[in-house]
């Protein structure tokens, strides 16, 4: 079979790697020149763990391709993945929608032969029906279905998500469009993964639903956390107790500076935004979407105070560990680091930041502000009045904490993500605070 993934981000490259390892022949499109380059010379354009190398394996094998061009790769393919972003409407966070229908309209006009097209990326309940009209109307002649078949991975684990997700959710409008997808996954169906076959404004709400329901049990163990603060309770342990019971889970119940990434914020507002257009009340969506905005800015208050309040923190420094929204990823999209820094900022107070993979992206959003990017942790910390954790990395588990101590002006570590040992910190003679505990 032969599948043309459009759009190759987070979700469009990782997808259409995986799809060639299965054995399909992909042909990955975008519309940037450089991204396309950089692809086509081998480079994956994210990072992603071993993304990379099945990348290549796959090109070799002359099953992964990748062009500018949708047209001729449209012409013969099975089935084509919409995977172009939805980015939020800043104001109301609806889903702007425009790279998506623009991508229908040219695939409408190159289609041949009986094709799926298929929307990956996370679409408002009722865009399969809009896309379906639209190449309709462009087409009339065109020999096809629709089809949603939203994404579950989780980046910094990508590829593994792709080739073991819990579940595969398809929704479709016929027979056919329903037994294209089955071949296309059966490689995980045959490994017993569960398939959910349903209708495709089902398909496109339970993304929606499994995105926000994630987001407000990270939204509650925040909120937990400062009771917890204020109670001598221990979050952590309370965390354990709830968790196990398994109607409850004891995943993502890790409290921390606020909820990051490309999806749950704009999940979340599209999702508020849909039920509002219905006229649906949903006070438990808008408040988790109010309270993790909140205490992003609550955390930068924490830093100050722990510095000595508004005016003895003025040109003291700040040493930040992580600026990536969450480990194991190079993306600095909503970072919950970026509302804290820039709230540092504002107060005037000098930032130092190390990350392993957020370098880049990082100095290229604070272009226009005078940040020392550092080499490593111990010298992101020299001269530092505190060493702030921010994003959860393994490398700034296990520290040489003497070296750290020397750095510091001060030996004081605020721990954003509970990475360290309360006890283990006293002992070493730091004043250490974190969230929870
Ligand atoms: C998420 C969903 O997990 C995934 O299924 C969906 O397809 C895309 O969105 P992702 O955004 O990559 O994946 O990251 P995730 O690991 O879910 O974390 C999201 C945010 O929640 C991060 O900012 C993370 O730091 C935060 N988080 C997560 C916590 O603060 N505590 C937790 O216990 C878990």
């Amino acid at each position: 079979m032969k599948l043309v993934m459009i759009g190759t981000g987070y979700v469009g490259l990782v997808s259409g790697v995986c799809f060639s390892e299965f054995g399909f022949h992909v042909t990955c499109v975008d519309k940037d020149a450089n991204k396309v380059n950089q692809l086509q010379s081998g480079q994956a354009t994210i990072y992603e763990p071993s993304l990379n190398r099945l990348m290549q394996q796959n090109m070799q094998a002359g099953r992964l391709i990748f062009t500018q061009d949708t047209s001729s790769a449209v012409r013969d393919a099975d089935a084509v993945f919409l995977a172009v972003g939805t980015p939020p409407n800043p104001q109301t966070g609806e889903a702007d929608l425009q790279y998506i229908f623009a991508a229908a309209r040219e695939v409408a006009e190159s289609l041949k032969g009986y094709t799926v097209i298929v929307t990956k990326s996370t679409v408002p309940i009722g865009t399969g029906k809009q896309i379906q009209e639209i190449i309709q109307r462009i087409n009339p002649d065109a020999d096809f279905d629709i089809a949603s078949n939203p994404e579950f991975l989780r980046e910094g684990s990508a590829v593994e998500d792709f080739m073991k997700p819990d579940r595969i959710v398809i929704g479709t409008t016929s027979e056919r469009a329903e037994q294209t997808l089955q071949k296309l996954y059966r490689p995980l169906t045959l490994e017993k993964v569960p398939i959910v076959s349903t209708d495709i404004e089902t398909a496109e709400m339970s993304k929606y639903a499994a995105n926000s329901f994630l987001a407000t049990k990270v939204a509650f163990i925040n909120e937990i956390a400062d009771l917890c603060e204020k109670t001598g309770a221990n979050v952590s342990t309370v965390a354990k107790a709830m968790g196990l019971d398994p109607r409850i889970g004891d995943k993502f119940l890790n409290p921390g500076p606020g909820i990051g990434g490309s999806c749950f914020p704009k999940d979340t507002k599209a999702l508020a935004s849909i039920a509002r257009s219905h006229s649906v009340d949903f006070r438990i969506v808008e408040s988790v979407i109010e309270a993790n905005d909140e205490r992003k800015h609550a955390m930068a208050k924490r830093i100050i105070s722990n510095l000595g309040g508004e005016e003895a923190a003025k040109n003291k420094t700040a040493a930040v560990l992580g600026i990536t929204f969450k480990q194991n990823t190079d993306d600095i999209r909503e970072s919950p680091a970026l509302a804290i820094i820039d709230d540092l900022l504002r107060a005037g107070i000098e930032i130092r930041i190390y990350d392993p993979q957020g370098m880049s992206a990082g100095r290229s959003r604070y272009q226009h502000h005078s940040i020392n990017w550092c080499k490593d942790s111990y010298d992101c910390a020299n001269g530092a009045d505190a060493l702030v954790v921010i994003t959860e990395w393994n490398e700034f588990r296990h520290l040489d904490f003497d070296r750290i101590k020397k750095s510091l002006k001060k030996p004081l570590i605020i721990d954003l993500r509970n990475i360290y040992d309360p006890r283990e910190m006293a002992k070493l003679g730091f004043e250490y605070s974190s969230v929870g505990r």
